[in-house]
């Protein structure tokens, strides 16, 4: 198989950034598909660590960069990245890096009526990363957005801000915000839209050369399945389908050719923001999993709340995404625990499900089932081979697999970019 993409199967921050890494390797380029700076995917080589948000991954081992038409993209935000990253030493050029040209723009007023939602206290605020992007996906939608191309033509540049702001102010009217001014916001993209032009590409034409002359693809998702538009925990969700069929859409290449899709797996789950998370620890446990998992917010440097693994939740994950492997991360994490729970059902109202609920009271309300497994004193850290794992390691790799109904392709065993044991390689299954 020639492509693949990597999707998050739990809450994001599963560890995609450091295994779409390791995988561009095998790739000539790296294609991000939705979301946009929300993303914090970490990449940790030789103990130099890079936060990546809107680059795809593969930029840093200097592979081919595309954004495709499904992100939404800050343009300042952009710039500020493609600075940051260029100050820790990667080589980034127009010729390395391609943004779609019929990608959305975030703008200013998508921040502000993000944190204006965000801000209110009717207990319905979702911990978005509060960087515009649910409202200008909104906008995309509902036909009124700024795009990439737009940038090239200022008389339509102008059009489309005052039809967006003909929208936007009417809504700053009702949370009592002073109204935008158009003429201001189209000074600071004409300021701003020589330094993004270079990089502007009809990403499908390049993908479809680059098929054509024999290249692989690796497509890097964002976020996870849970916080899918549809497949998630609505409303406690992103803005973007997240699931691997997005990956077509979201860069303009036939699903045919999406290949491999490969989801990333925590050895535990993490959740950001709020929302269920049927797993959840509240007790020293999670703190534990908190504190040795270094589970932190790349963007927003909250804390990440902590549970057991979820087998449910990632079997759904599995089927909803088509996934043909997983690579599981984060394996050492568990060094040191006596013993281990796994979900592998759960209760509602009496009745055992093996699915997660649709709606959002039934999935406050569900109880895991666990199963207790035994845990391993043994250290796994850093691990690259099966026979390096302690028994009990190997014991609960494999009862995963036996849950999820899919194999473990790939471990990860530390932050680093070498420290990864592969089983199949996705590129060549
Ligand atoms: P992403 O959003 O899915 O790319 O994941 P993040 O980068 O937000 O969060 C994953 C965190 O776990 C990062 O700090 C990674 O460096 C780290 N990480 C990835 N794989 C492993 C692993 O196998 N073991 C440990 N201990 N940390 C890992
Ligand atoms: P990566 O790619 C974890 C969460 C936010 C919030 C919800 C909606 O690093 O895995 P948004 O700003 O997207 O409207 O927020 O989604 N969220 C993430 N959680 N990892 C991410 O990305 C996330 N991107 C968004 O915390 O709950
Ligand atoms: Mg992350």
């Amino acid at each position: 198989m020639a492509n693949v993409v990597v999707v998050g199967a739990q809450w994001g921050d599963e560890g995609k950034g450091k295994i779409v890494d390791w995988l561009s390797n095998r790739a000539d380029v790296v294609a991000r598909f939705q979301g946009g700076h929300n993303a914090g995917h970490t990449l940790v080589v030789d103990g130099v660590t890079y936060k990546l948000s809107l680059m795809p991954s593969g930029v840093v081992q200097g592979k081919l960069s595309v954004i495709g038409n499904g992100v939404v993209v800050d343009p300042w935000a952009f710039i500020e990245e493609i600075e940051k990253v260029r100050a820790q030493g990667v080589n980034i050029t127009s010729d390395l890096v391609k943004v779609a040209e019929s990608a959305t723009l975030i703008l200013p007023v998508h921040r502000d009526l993000d944190a204006l939602r965000e801000n209110r206290d009717d207990g319905m605020k979702i911990g978005t990363t509060r960087r515009g992007i649910g409202p200008a996906y909104e906008d995309k939608v509902g036909r009124r957005a700024v795009r990439v191309i737009d940038l090239a033509d200022e008389a339509a540049l102008r059009a489309r801000v005052q039809d967006l702001l003909h929208h936007h102010n009417a809504l700053r009217r009702g949370y009592g915000q002073d109204e935008y001014q158009a003429e201001d916001l189209v000074q600071a993209l004409l300021e701003i839209a020589p330094k993004i032009l270079p990089y502007a590409d009809p990403v499908w034409r390049t993908l479809d050369r680059a098929m054509k002359a024999g290249k692989h693809i690796l497509f890097e998702g964002a976020q996870g399945t849970m916080l899918d538009v549809d497949h998630g925990t609505y409303p406690f969700v992103t803005s973007s389908n997240t699931v691997a069929g997005q990956a077509s859409a979201g860069t303009g290449v036939g699903p045919g050719k999406v290949g491999y899709s490969l989801g990333i797996v925590k050895a535990y789950t993490t959740r950001v923001g709020e929302g269920p998370f049927p797993t959840e620890l509240h007790d020293a446990m999670g703190q534990r999993l908190g504190e040795r998992g270094h589970e932190f917010g790349v963007v927003t440097g909250r804390k990440r709340r902590c549970g057991w693994f979820d087998a449910v939740l990632v079997r759904q994950s599995v089927r909803v995404n088509g996934l043909d492997g997983i690579a599981l991360t984060k394996l050492d994490v568990l060094d040191g625990f006596p013993e281990l729970k796994v979900c592998v059902g759960y209760k509602l109202d009496g009745e055992r499900l093996q699915r997660l609920p649709a709606g959002k009271e039934a999935q406050a309300k569900i109880e895991p089932i666990y199963e207790i497994m035994e845990g391993w004193e043994a250290s796994t850290q850093g691990a690259r081979s099966w026979a390096d794992l302690p028994a009990a390691a190997v014991k609960y790799v494999r009862r995963i697999e036996e849950l999820i109904e899919a194999p473990v392709a790939m471990l990860s065993t530390s932050p680093e970019r070498d420290d990864v044991i592969l089983m199949q390689d996705p590129f060549r299954p």
